[in-house]
């Protein structure tokens, strides 16, 4: 799989044997693939190239896939074990699809804060000891303008620092604590619940990719509250470098929504942010996450 994912001309020619094109969308990250039903199940052939194109694009799209639950739930099996979320609710009868809902705002002095609470670069669930490989998001319901999401590439950005704050931070760990993001979404008993469940946990600052060796950014604005081992004025300082390099649109790719577009994104080298410039509709995604494993430096 890593083998096919690193040569491309290889895996193009592959691909196009079973009648699927992959057309990267930036030099960096994204790709769009067509000529596939992932409502059906897939040939190993199939979910090989899907897998490497994963890997090498680090998100891959799909269009026009109006997908059944149980085909939802099959398609990110194909990337291993499926988890649930102690705060996003699920579907009925399917505790894994995770039902994600927006209704957008205008971003005021009145609702910047929300704003910042709620559009927020991450890598999913940092606060997990072994936070997700990966997830596959559908579109449900798609407002008529906005609601695009951005992917940041965090191979690419951490490539991108200079060689003294590589180093400064090769060996540095950082907590990553649920409560920072979804405290203020709930009540005061279930923020008591995940802070019990979810004691902070401390992941490396930059980590190693499990299957393709690259190296990346391993904080996020969502999860991340401090730089352990370092001043307090260092941690910040070092923390909003790093956040920064991530808003950098050249490392990014963004995906205009259509209905039952699919997204699939490896969350061990990407960041992603959902833009909540759609008000007043609303907008709902459907997005199953897949289980991951303990972040290597
Ligand atoms: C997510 O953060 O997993 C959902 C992204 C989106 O709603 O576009």
């Amino acid at each position: 799989m890593a083998t096919l994912a690193k040569d491309h001309t290889q895996l193009d020619e592959v691909a196009a044997t079973l009648g699927i094109a992959i057309t990267p969308l930036t030099s960096n990250i994204g790709a769009e693939l067509s000529g596939i039903d992932l409502d059906q199940p897939l040939t190993d052939a199939a979910a090989e190239v899907i897998r490497a194109a994963w890997l090498r694009h680090k998100v891959i799209f799909f269009r026009d896939q109006d997908l059944s639950a149980e085909s939802h739930v099959r398609l990110a099996r194909l990337f291993g074990e499926l988890e649930t979320h102690p705060v996003i609710p699920s579907a009925p009868g399917y505790p894994e699809l995770l039902i994600i809902k927006g209704e957008g705002f205008e971003i005021t002095a009145q609702t910047f804060d929300k704003a910042q609470a709620y559009n927020k670069w991450h890598t999913d669930v940092t606060f997990r000891e072994r936070p997700s490989i990966g997830s596959v998001l559908r579109a449900r319901h798609i407002p008529a303008v906005g609601g695009d999401t951005i992917w940041a590439d965090a191979a690419a950005a951490y490539r991108g620092l200079p060689d003294a704050v590589k180093e400064r931070i090769e060996h540095l760990e950082a907590e990553h604590d649920i409560v920072r993001s979804f405290g203020h979404r709930v009540s005061d008993e279930k923020r008591a619940e995940i802070a019990r469940d979810f004691p902070p946990v401390v992941h490396p600052v930059v980590r190693t990719h499990p299957e393709t060796g690259e190296r990346a950014i391993y904080v996020n604005f969502t999860f991340t509250t401090r730089i352990l081992g370092v001043s307090e004025a260092e941690s910040r300082e070092l923390l909003t470098l790093l956040f920064d390099r991530i808003k950098v649109p050249e490392y990014h790719v963004r995906w205009r929504w259509t209905p039952n577009a699919i997204a699939i994104w490896d969350n061990r080298v990407t960041q992603h942010y959902a833009v909540a410039d759609y008000w007043p509709n609303p907008r709902t995604m459907e997005r199953v996450t897949v289980t991951g494993d303990v972040v290597a430096r």
